[in-house]
């Protein structure tokens, strides 16, 4: 297996050079999640930063700042490693749904299902994009802990699967009152721990997503005497960025204690789903188990858990977002303002910030950062990276260790194609980012930018406001 050999000591790092893929990037086994940046990045000699085949500046001068980039080669590298892995490790029918929440736009969408990947939808607004991408109902899951009931009624009417979370949908369902069965699965909450920000752990007893197992036999009773519910499978989701294996080697027992469990009580269970979770390398101290060796234990538990309980291998679904999607992109800023606080901080600003990337101030998640335009330039400096947003903690990257930066200097941060786009606001008002989806030389925009009548769309001035 491919394995990259990023120096882990910091204070070493000495140029931006030491974030490209390294030579075991180019093994067909290289899995993207445990790069910085997508696998075809290089330096052209410009002494730019190129990724797919397109200069990184050259795209800024084009597209403008903030621009998130994005590499399809590396995404569907991505989509092939995930389903591969399942169809020749598993003993049984398999399906990689994409968890759309990292970022549901058409181009992803429709890259994934064009890679064989279904859709894990969380809203109407989701599921609207995975059709429109031409994503088939059959391969649509609809999650959510509060769906609403026109959501629910959507998903019917379309044909796609419900994962139920709680009574409120299996009660909705069945007022729905749909003329044939719909397909269930129970999402259910499998008091697995694991070690990760404690806003993304799913999986614990404390959490408001799923059935708690306290109540599966009252839900199995109840589903057995609904005529339009048919319970096709079972779910759980741990949580999210796990570097470990361990919580996933545990997973399969315990849902396929479920699943036997439903099956003796004669629901026509056939799938079993297991969620997402693997995490990627936003840092040289990040060290994420390869896409192959995370199926590897999925499936391994799953198969010897079958056998325990004594049940037929089922359709074996997982659902990746973040490391389907999060190291196939980068996002170009342009330096703007400089300030230093005498003996604290060296500030830089940049044209972005937590409105493109809430995740620093989310989750105080740190990245790495490149200078596109000098790429060889020597890090001899420390500087604190801020967004441009009226907020003290709007920093992109604390502490970065970067080359002296000028206005105008291309600032690109890693690994920022999940939970970035997908949570961008407009908070300040400032327009959300366009996306340019780059492949051999090519560019395409898959989000155009925002105007500023993009921003006054929704106002309404009543009329005794006005003039
Ligand atoms: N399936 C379910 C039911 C989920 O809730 C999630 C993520 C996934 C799959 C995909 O998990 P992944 O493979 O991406 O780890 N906004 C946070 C992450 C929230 C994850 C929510 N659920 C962040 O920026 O880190």
């Amino acid at each position: 297996m491919a394995t990259p050999t990023l120096d882990k000591d910091v204070s070493r790092q000495t140029s931006s050079l030491q974030y490209l893929p390294d030579a075991s990037a180019r093994a067909d086994d290289a899995s993207p999640n445990q790069f910085l940046m997508p696998l075809n990045a290089k330096v052209s000699d410009r002494d730019t930063l190129e990724i797919g085949g397109c200069d990184v500046p050259e795209l800024v001068k084009k597209f403008g700042s903030p621009l998130y980039i994005l590499d399809e080669q590396n995404l569907r590298k991505t989509c092939q490693q995930y389903r591969n892995a399942l169809s020749n490790l598993y003993g049984g029918e398999s399906l990689v749904i994409y968890a759309s929440k990292a970022w549901s736009c058409t181009a992803i969408c429709a890259i994934a299902h064009s890679e064989g990947i279904g859709m894990d939808v969380v809203s109407g607004g989701e599921l609207h994009t995975a059709l429109q991408a031409g994503v088939p109902s059959e391969k649509i899951y609809l999650h959510g802990n509060n769906k609403s009931v026109e959501e629910l009624a959507l998903a019917v009417e379309k044909g796609c699967t419900i994962i139920a979370d709680n009574w409120f949908d299996l009660h909705n369902l069945v007022g729905l009152k749909p003329a044939s069965p719909v397909r269930v699965m129970l999402r259910l909450t499998p008091g697995i721990e694991c070690h990760t920000h404690e806003y993304i752990r799913t999986g614990h007893i404390d959490s408001k997503f799923g059935f708690d197992p306290t109540q599966v036999e009252e839900v199995f009773d109840f589903v057995t005497q609904q005529d339009c519910i048919s319970v096709i499978g079972i779910h759980a989701h741990i949580g999210s960025q796990i570097f470990e294996l361990q919580p996933h080697g545990d997973l399969g027992d315990v849902l396929v204690s479920w699943f036997k469990k439903a099956q003796d009580r004669g629901l026509p269970v056939a799938e079993l789903n297991v969620g997402g979770g693997l995490g990627i390398r936003y840092t040289e101290q990040d060290d994420p188990p390869s896409i192959h060796e995370w199926i590897e234990v999925v499936t391994r538990s799953v198969t010897a858990a079958c056998e325990k309980y004594q049940v037929a291998l089922p359709k074996l679904i997982c659902e990746p977002g973040r490391s389907l999607v999060g190291s196939s992109c980068v996002t170009a800023y342009k330096v703007g303002s400089k300030k230093t606080v005498p003996g604290i901080r060296n500030y830089i600003s940049v044209d972005g910030g937590m409105s493109d990337n809430p995740r620093p101030i989310t989750y105080q998640s740190l990245y790495r950062s490149v200078v596109a335009n000098r790429m060889s330039a020597t890090f001899s400096e420390t500087v604190t990276v801020a967004g441009k947003h009226c907020e003290s903690g709007d920093v992109v990257i604390p502490d970065a260790k970067l080359p002296p930066l000028e206005t105008d200097d291309v600032l690109v941060v890693l690994a920022t194609g999940a939970y970035n786009a997908s949570m961008a606001s407009n908070y300040n008002r400032v327009p959300r980012p366009a996306a340019i989806l780059v492949n051999d030389g090519e560019a395409n925009v898959i989000l155009r930018r925002e105007t500023t009548e993009d921003l006054l769309r929704g106002d309404c001035l009543p009329t005794r406001l006005q003039g």
